[in-house]
């Protein structure tokens, strides 16, 4: 039995959620929380940057058993994609079967701007990396076709219109960071086909696939992104806004889970 799944006990979460920059407030509600901090959880990262915590909230929320993760390290703070694998092997041997990512991402449509929500239906990995480098095995081959589960994806538009919350959907380019991109790239990224920009997420999915898990990914946009408009986009910016969207990811996921 691993270290996570020892500390879980009785507790069975069947759904993990990685919490992006400053959508802490989810954390906060989770119901009746186990809290673990990862300096306990062999493997899960410590965050080093502002907006990020690091701690493990296993609860109740929409009246399912979850795990929440406060916290994610990004490949940029180390130069290692694969820096989440523990994390989300863990949970995997735990028993999560579903796993739903989100983030603050920069928006490369003038139609979806501070605030909105964008549901992630594919992604480019423009990083240069990828987390299963270096690892042998036919599993690392791991298929990327509906990576961003079409049936959870249809839970998600449901959940939406439920709340009353306008649901972007869209592709995510993965960015290496953390210096924000040029405009110039934000131009190719919009030609190529993109939506939104962040530095996560797509290392994770690519795990969590590999892993066998379902997955879903959010982005809260923060800014549009660079060039777009003039916008020149910071690591403020990204924080307040990610703070402010907060309520409306919280009662998207929540009503998920509840409907689910
Ligand atoms: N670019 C990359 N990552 C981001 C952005 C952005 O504009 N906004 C929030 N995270």
């Amino acid at each position: 039995m691993n270290a996570l799944a020892a500390r879980l006990g009785a507790r069975a979460p069947k759904t993990a959620i990685i919490l992006g920059s400053s959508l802490g407030a989810l954390a906060e509600a989770v119901a009746d929380p186990l809290i673990i901090p990862y300096a306990e959880l062999p493997g899960f990262p410590l965050p080093k940057i502002s907006g990020h915590a690091g701690k493990l909230f296993v609860g109740h929320l929409g009246g399912q058993e979850v795990a929440v993760l406060a916290g994610r390290a990004h490949p940029y703070e180390s130069g290692n994609a694969a820096v989440m694998r523990p994390a989300i092997e863990s949970l995997k041997d735990a028993g999560v079967e579903t796993l739903i990512l989100t983030n603050a991402a920069g928006s490369l449509k003038p139609t979806m701007r501070h605030g909105a929500i964008m549901l992630i239906a594919d992604h480019i990995n423009y990083s240069g990396m990828n987390p299963l480098v270096g690892q042998h095995g036919d599993e690392n081959f791991v298929p990327m076709t509906d990576a961003y589960d079409p049936a959870l994806r249809k839970r998600f538009h449901a959940a939406a219109e439920a709340e009353g919350i306008t649901l972007h959907e869209g592709v995510y380019c993965w960015y290496s960071g953390p210096s924000f991109e040029t405009p110039a790239e934000i131009r190719m990224f919009q030609m190529i086909g993109g939506s939104a920009v962040g530095m996560s997420t797509a290392p994770e999915t690519i795990l969590a696939r590999r892993f066998g898990l379902k997955v879903a990914g959010l982005s809260v946009i923060t800014n549009l992104a660079a060039g777009i408009e003039g916008a020149s986009p910071s690591h403020e910016e990204t924080k307040r806004e990610g703070q402010k969207a907060a309520s409306n990811m919280k009662a998207l996921i929540t009503r998920f889970l509840r409907d689910g």
